[in-house]
């Protein structure tokens, strides 16, 4: 009997047990019956988190695109693999079968290897949500370059610090890209970025909005005339199981941005399998994940789970709000949506339209509903579970992260009875521990604490590129044998688990992680300021949104505040993306300060959030006068 779909709860249990007691034996299992392989691994699993070092079907090898895309030829050929659905509806959704994909890809990776990519070589894609994005994923794949996809909203500068990261020698971008009414000089914010890289020899250009941009000669080259010339025939490269696929960044606690190195079996496998079992998939279904492939939710859940399994995907260049905020349930009334994944930060964005846009689209196609990227408030649940879902879809309150590749923490549609803002169970295979401030394993029920998983999974990220010493620092350094998430989290009653948010310097806002470290550098660029500390406070819409503390060399008299406030948010639009930006910059004399000289965030937390009543013992820090300052001027 297959374990690769499970229906019900005691199912559940019974193969979470199994997977637990037998790992190597229960992956094995999935990994031989339902994908492809060049040749079978010597190895399942070894590991030693103290190192750290993680393999995976060692020995195997395989392509993912052949897992994604040929061996669905012969039965599903003709079905719609990606429908691409444009930001102005009035153009034309464009459906592209498994078939249409395999010439696309081979032609894609054709033209990659004419231009010198070869196995092992990095390539920056910064793309919109076009069909070139998934393509171009894909193409690397097939000819084992690793990807590197950049969220098209981040800025030169933030582009340019992960192209010379991981060494990218070739990008892919647009002439631009169409966001709501706005479009966004893509090629433009490329051209800057590459002033700061002198390693990337070529630019391949999608045209996407027409416009005019500068082709540098010699460098950049529009895409689709090379697309024309080349075969759409290519063999796929053989992979080894523990060669790496993508990179993706993510920002932590420091400066840089951490470089998450995903390899190739272990993802393929669970990414595939987490797909099919927490929605439910099936064969004749339409799925729609409404994030950017930019994003890890993207790569797992837009492109490879769903492919590997033979499903239709949708790809949404849009957003929420335009032409108005029906938007999203115009879509799922057109394709007629079977499972709709998106954010919290989208769910209450949408929710304070109240429900006039929901009622004029038929919505009944909706069987599952998900949600990932921070914890969904109570409200936001109860309305996306009365007003989408009709209280008969499930919704999927997915827990996961960069780094775990896939879902971790999930109720699966149909079997897991779902609790509002629970994201409820271990997926199968995942061993969940909650940690105590002295480093020991909460055990029982009703407790709560850090995060951590104790065993390895197929997808964990296996290392940060160009840097495995801060891969061990910052995720199997702070409890012993063990990997950290950064995250606490309670567990209830029954074992069902609820995530409270990150106790680490990262803060989430609209959904995408922000290490305060560099936004901290970025205002400091600024000649007027001194020192600046960021903080998360509530809200509504974005779940949290940034605060500043900023210290000027001079006293803030001389200088108009607003001024500063704006060049101050210009320097992290130019730094980061407009993302980052603060909502509320507070100017003040003095920040509190530890004896030993480190900013006490949590106290600078309590006063953005209107707790400063309840402060603790300020006594021990070295300058307790500043707090009533920054209290009576809080913004
Ligand atoms: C948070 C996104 C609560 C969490 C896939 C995690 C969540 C971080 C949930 C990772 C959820 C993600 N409930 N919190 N369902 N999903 N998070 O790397 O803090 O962009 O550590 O991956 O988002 O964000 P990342």
């Amino acid at each position: 009997m297959s374990n690769y779909h499970i229906k019900h709860l005691e199912e559940y249990y019974q193969v979470y047990r199994k997977s637990v007691r037998e790992p190597e034996h229960f992956w094995e299992e999935i990994a031989e019956e339902h994908f492809l392989w060049r040749k079978k691994w010597d190895n399942v699993l070894s590991w030693d988190f103290t190192k750290p070092e993680v393999k995976w079907f060692e020995g195997a090898k395989l392509n993912i695109t052949e897992n994604c895309i040929d061996r669905h030829l012969a039965t599903r050929g003709d079905k719609t693999a990606i429908i691409f659905e444009p930001n102005n509806p009035k153009e034309a959704a464009v459906h592209i079968s498994y078939k249409a994909l395999y010439h696309r890809v081979n032609k894609f990776a054709n033209v990659l290897k004419s231009q010198g990519v070869k196995k092992g070589d990095r390539v920056c894609i910064y793309l919109p949500m076009i069909p070139e994005l998934a393509v171009s994923v894909l193409a690397c794949a097939r000819i084992g370059a690793i990807h590197s996809v950049v969220f098209a909203g981040f800025s030169a500068s933030a582009l340019a610090t992960r192209i010379n990261d991981s060494d990218c020698k070739l990008v892919i971008t647009s002439d631009g890209s169409y966001r709501g009414a706005k479009t966004i000089d893509l090629k433009g914010i490329v051209d800057d970025a590459l002033n700061e890289c002198e390693n990337v020899s070529t630019v391949l250009v999608a045209k996407r909005i027409n416009s005019n941009v500068k082709m540098k000669a010699g460098r950049d080259q529009w895409l689709q005339p090379l697309l024309d010339e080349a075969s759409n025939q290519l063999k796929a490269e053989v992979m080894d199981a523990e060669d790496p696929l993508f990179i993706l960044y993510t920002s932590g606690s420091t400066g840089t941005p951490k470089g998450m190195v995903h390899t190739t079996a272990g993802y393929m496998v669970y990414a595939a399998y987490t797909f099919k079992n927490v929605f439910q998939y099936r064969e004749k279904d339409v799925y729609w994940c409404t994030a950017d492939i930019g994003w890890i939710t993207g790569h797992s859940y837009i492109i490879y789970g769903p492919l590997c399994n033979g499903a239709t995907t949708i790809m949404f260049e849009g957003v929420p709000s335009y032409p108005d905020f029906g938007r999203f349930w115009e879509i799922i009334e057109k394709h007629k949506v079977n499972q709709f994944y998106t954010a919290p930060t989208a769910i209450r964005a949408l929710a304070k339209e109240g429900v006039e846009h929901l009622e004029k689209h038929d919505l009944s196609s909706i069987k599952v509903l998900g949600t990932v990227g921070e914890p969904i408030n109570e409200e936001a649940w109860h309305w996306y579970d009365d007003n989408v879902g009709k209280r008969k879809s499930p919704i999927v309150d997915t827990w996961w992260q960069t780094e775990t590749g896939g879902i971790m923490i999930t109720p699966i549609a149909y079997a897991t009875p779902t609790k509002p803002t629970y994201a409820t169970l271990p997926f199968i295979g995942i061993q969940p521990a909650l940690m105590d401030e002295h480093g020991k394993e909460i055990k029982g029920n009703q407790v709560d604490g850090r995060l951590c998983i104790k065993y390895p999974w197929p997808s964990m990220a296996r290392t940060i590129w160009g840097n495995h010493q801060r891969y061990k620092d910052t995720y199997f350094s702070a409890y012993k044998n063990k990997y950290f998430t950064g995250d606490g989290a309670l567990r209830d009653e029954v074992g069902y688990y609820r995530i409270t948010g990150r106790v680490d310097d990262v803060i989430i806002v609209s959904g995408h992680n922000l290490g305060t470290a560099p936004i901290e550098d970025a205002i400091n660029e600024h000649p007027a300021v001194a020192e600046s500390a960021i903080v998360g406070f509530p809200h509504d819409i974005k779940g949290n949104a940034l605060y500043g503390y900023v210290t000027l060399k001079e006293t803030g008299e001389s200088r108009d505040q607003n001024n500063l406030r704006k060049e101050i948010n210009q320097l992290i639009t130019d730094q980061i993306g407009p993302i980052a930006k603060l909502d509320k910059i507070q100017f003040t004399n003095g920040l509190p300060k530890t004896r030993s000289g480190k900013i006490m965030r949590r106290i600078l937390r309590k006063i953005a959030s209107n707790e400063s009543n309840n402060l603790g013992d300020i006594s021990t820090l070295l300058n307790p006068e500043c707090v009533q300052e920054i209290i009576d001027n809080v913004l």
